[in-house]
């Protein structure tokens, strides 16, 4: 099987990280019988100094007809505002319907979390982000701008379509594992959006007889991560809430350098996008030393939605066995490279 993805890796740390997904890409392509074609979409910072954009016009063109899109991170807040080089990111995940954010937080065994005395065994969860609407719809205005009388606006947008199908999602998600959906909303203080998605759970529930499904307003659900990280399992939240928990979800795992995500057209209509949940980390950007495994374990998710499970496991497999024979980048307390993280899980394949 032949597929063509595009490889958007971005700032910082993201080029480092990607590049490292890539060489386990194609080693994969070599068992499995998978071949790459990739399209390098040199976008983000370095674009934006020779052309004063941070990706060209139509530039959704250029990728509408591939099968996947990789991502290492993008952003470079010294030189440019976040919402300009983030743009794009978040336009490809809503003009591509990418409506399902799936990122996973699981303790690896043999690495330890920031929680004292939690193991593998405690953590292992998935947040369902809504991915195409909510708190992130590109809709408000800026009045009276640098005056006393200024005043901001911005919508949040949510559908019974988009709340359904995400809702959905999750319930079938929870299918698959341990039969519990946690929704994490605020619907005790924004009475109109999340009393919505009350409404819709409710209303669901009844399809999905197995599945134990409980509200959780996002405020306790962030505690109750912290203290009792062992009785989630599914948790599905708006784009905004699920974006927060996300990065709490990272940490818990082990670090962000470890988290991946999927950004997912369930529809297949159009490509999904697979990145790590991490940022560009200007911190520790051309040291070399950035951890590759969320990058490489969003490889996997890909394969997963390509319907190449074997091929998904293999690389799964191989990113625990590298962790559990001790090989660790800085961020997890070793002194590996980027690159010889890469040779590390590479090495069991
Ligand atoms: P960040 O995720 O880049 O970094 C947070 C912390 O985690 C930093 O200390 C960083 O060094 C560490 N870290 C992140 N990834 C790591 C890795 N692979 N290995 C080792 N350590 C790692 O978040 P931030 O600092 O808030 O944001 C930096 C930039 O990235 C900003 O421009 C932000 O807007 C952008 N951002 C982009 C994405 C994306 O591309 N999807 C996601 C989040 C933030
Ligand atoms: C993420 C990031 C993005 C988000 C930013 C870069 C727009 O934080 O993917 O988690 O908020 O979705
Ligand atoms: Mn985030």
């Amino acid at each position: 099987m032949n597929f063509e993805i595009a490889l958007y890796p971005g700032d910082g740390i993201g080029p480092d990280v990607l590049e490292q997904a890539v060489r386990v890409m194609h080693r994969i392509g070599e068992r499995h019988s998978l071949t790459f074609q990739t399209k390098r979409l040199d976008w983000g910072y370095e674009y934006w100094k020779q052309h004063g954009t941070v990706v060209p016009d139509g530039f959704l063109d250029e990728i509408r007809d591939v099968d996947s899109i990789l991502l290492g991170a993008v952003g470079w807040p010294d030189a440019i505002p976040d919402h300009v080089t983030l743009s794009p990111l978040v336009q490809i995940r809503q003009a591509f319907d990418q409506f399902a954010c799936v990122r996973p937080a699981n303790l690896f065994p043999g690495l330890t979390s920031v929680l004292s005395g939690r193991t593998a065994e405690d953590i292992d969860f998935v947040v369902i982000r809504e991915n195409s609407e909510g708190e992130y719809i590109d809709n408000g205005g800026r009045f009276k701008q640098g005056t006393p009388d200024e005043v901001a606006v911005q919508t949040a947008v949510h559908t019974r379509k988009g709340v359904e199908r995400i809702l959905r999602f999750a319930f079938e998600t929870a299918r698959k594992r341990r039969n519990k959906l946690t929704m994490a909303t605020k619907s005790n203080a924004q009475k109109y959006s999340y009393v919505m998605w009350d409404d819709i759970l409710d209303e669901l529930k009844s399809e999905y007889p197995e599945v134990e499904a409980e509200r959780m307003h996002c405020d306790a659900a962030v505690m109750n991560l912290v203290r009792w990280p062992d009785r989630f399992d599914v948790i599905v939240a708006s784009n905004l809430f699920g974006d927060l928990l996300t990065d709490l979800g990272g940490i818990l795992g082990g670090g962000l350098g470890l988290a991946p995500s999927s950004n997912e057209n369930p529809t297949k209509e159009f490509p999904s996008m697979f990145e790590p949940v991490h940022g560009s980390a200007p911190d520790i950007a051309g040291q070399g030393i950035a951890n590759p495994v969320a990058a490489i374990l969003s490889l996997a998710m890909m394969f997963e939605h390509l319907d190449c499970p074997k091929a998904a496991e293999d690389v799964r497999q191989a990113v625990a066995a590298a962790l559990a024979a001790g090989a660790k980048t800085p961020d997890l307390g070793g002194k590996l490279t980027t690159a010889e993280m890469g040779d590390a899980v590479l090495a069991h394949l």
